[in-house]
């Protein structure tokens, strides 16, 4: 019987993207004999197309159990309900717990969640906020909860000079909220993040120090930040490690079998493979220039088309697309395919957890962001880590069938992406170091649990 060491209780938002990087931290800190239960909102609990054998599940509400987050309307909406009933309910988890002998030592929460400090106070609990998103961007919601960037409807080439970056960026590289008015309430939502973080004892942030050193360093003189990313499951960086290939928490059910079988099939770097993660919806008109600009490269390709935006693809597109073509799939075990020796890039919409995991299996990319976080990490992706090129949108925000093809062929073929391609190799390698033994974010894993063993 194993003996732990602490318990955590762990608060995601409950979007896939949010639940994935949490769960992978949970596995990580159970492999330190820490125990785990993670608190899911009825809603998405009885969503659930895949669980996990090896952590608790509780339930909690976010007052939407039957109907879930769409029934609220509005992000807005739904946080500002979620709080109302999550304080209650967790608190009475947290007094559940207690009773049957499996005292909480601390929770880990995220921080669109900010009144989980509250409720922690309350039982006298270590609290600890897991940023979900990387450190730029933290840092600039962090300075727009200061007031320092203002929402600005700005022309998409104006310089913005944010503090901890080493250079400004453009108003199209900043996260989408902040440059649209009409999304005045969501970013103040955003930027609420911080607004008890000074109460909290950790920030932890999947991301590493490696990565982001810069502005690491930065907001480390104002919060006390531990990086602690990559999140992915530890097989995947060290094949001696023994642990869980699937993700294990997910509303999607992946079609495991049909993707590998048809990558074994595919040469070794031939392979395109396009998903724009759990919730990014693409307008008509680009799905079809996305279609054609697939299917017209040299390459073959594997596409995540979640069901609910199938109709939008061209009509007869699936009919007409030959098997050695391409493949297209509702959802799939994204690391088994970042991983397959057959895939040459990853055309994504740069969603966090895409970016990060392409870091650490090593895979270049081609950015197509739409949204929220998305274009400041594919600013990185490009600029920074240079990892990858960024299919440019025409005036209407459409990237077009020509300059899809020809971002792939730069980074799959020519000798202009060939550093591109050496430096994903580069980062791949980094990724393994900090998770491995005396690795920057091993080393912040082991302080955290070891401060929660002195405490409990
Ligand atoms: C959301 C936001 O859109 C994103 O910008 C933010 O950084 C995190 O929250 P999402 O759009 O779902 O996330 O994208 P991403 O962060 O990339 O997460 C998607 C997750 O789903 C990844 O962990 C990926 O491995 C997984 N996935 C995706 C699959 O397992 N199978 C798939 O077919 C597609």
């Amino acid at each position: 019987m194993t003996t732990h060491k602490a318990h955590c209780l762990m608060l995601p938002y409950p979007f896939q993207g949010h639940i994935n990087p949490m769960l992978q931290f949970a596995k990580r800190l159970q492999s330190k004999r820490v125990k785990i239960t993670i608190a899911l909102t009825k809603f998405f609990l009885k969503n659930m197309k895949e669980l996990p054998t090896s952590v608790s599940i509780e339930a909690i509400s976010d007052g939407y159990d039957d109907g879930g987050r769409d029934q609220a309307g509005s992000f807005v909406a739904y946080v500002t309900r979620f709080k109302e009933v999550g304080s209650d309910t967790l608190s009475q988890l947290i007094q559940k717990l207690e009773n049957c002998g499996c005292p909480v030592n601390c929770i880990v929460y995220d921080p669109f969640l900010p009144w989980a400090v509250e409720v922690a106070k309350n039982f006298e609990l270590v609290s600890a906020a897991f940023f979900t998103q990387n450190c730029a961007v933290d840092n600039i919601y962090y300075h727009v909860h200061k007031g320092v960037i203002k929402l600005t409807p700005t022309k998409n080439d104006e310089e913005i000079l944010i503090p901890g970056f080493s250079s400004t960026i453009e108003a199209s590289d900043v996260p989408s909220f902040v440059i649209s008015p009409e999304a005045e309430r969501i970013l103040e939502m955003l930027a609420n993040q911080f607004s008890n973080l000074d109460k909290v004892d950790w920030v932890l942030i999947n991301s590493f120090h490696e990565l982001e050193k810069e502005v690491i360093d930065w907001m480390s003189k104002i919060y006390p930040i531990k990086t602690i990313g990559p999140t992915i499951p530890s097989i995947y960086l060290d094949k001696r490690l023994h642990d869980d290939k699937k993700y294990g928490l997910s509303i999607f059910k992946p079609m495991t079998n049909e993707c590998l079988n048809w990558l074994n099939h595919q040469p070794i770097s031939s392979v395109v493979y396009v998903s724009f993660g759990s919730i990014t919806n693409l307008e008509t008109e680009q799905m079809e220039e996305l279609a054609w600009g697939l299917k017209n490269s040299n390459n073959n390709f594997l596409w995540v088309v979640r069901s609910t935006e199938e109709s939008k693809l061209p009509k007869n597109f699936i009919e007409e697309l030959t098997i050695e073509k391409g493949l297209v799939v509702s959802w799939c075990p994204q690391l088994q395919v970042l991983e397959h020796e057959s895939i040459g890039c990853f055309l994504t919409h740069c969603g966090w957890n895409s970016t990060l995991e392409a870091i650490s299996l090593g895979v270049p990319m081609v950015a197509m962001p739409q949204w929220t976080d998305q274009p400041t990490n594919a600013k990185f992706v490009k600029d920074v880590w240079e990892i990858g090129v960024r299919a440019k949108q025409d005036e209407k925000g459409i990237v077009r069938r020509e300059v899809i093809e020809e971002c792939i062929k730069l980074v799959m073929e020519e000798e202009k992406g060939k550093l591109i391609r050496e430096n994903a190799k580069k980062w791949k390698e980094l990724a393994r170091n900090v998770v491995d033994e005396g690795g920057s974010s091993d080393k912040n894993i082991e302080e955290f649990v070891s401060n929660l063993v002195t405490i409990s």
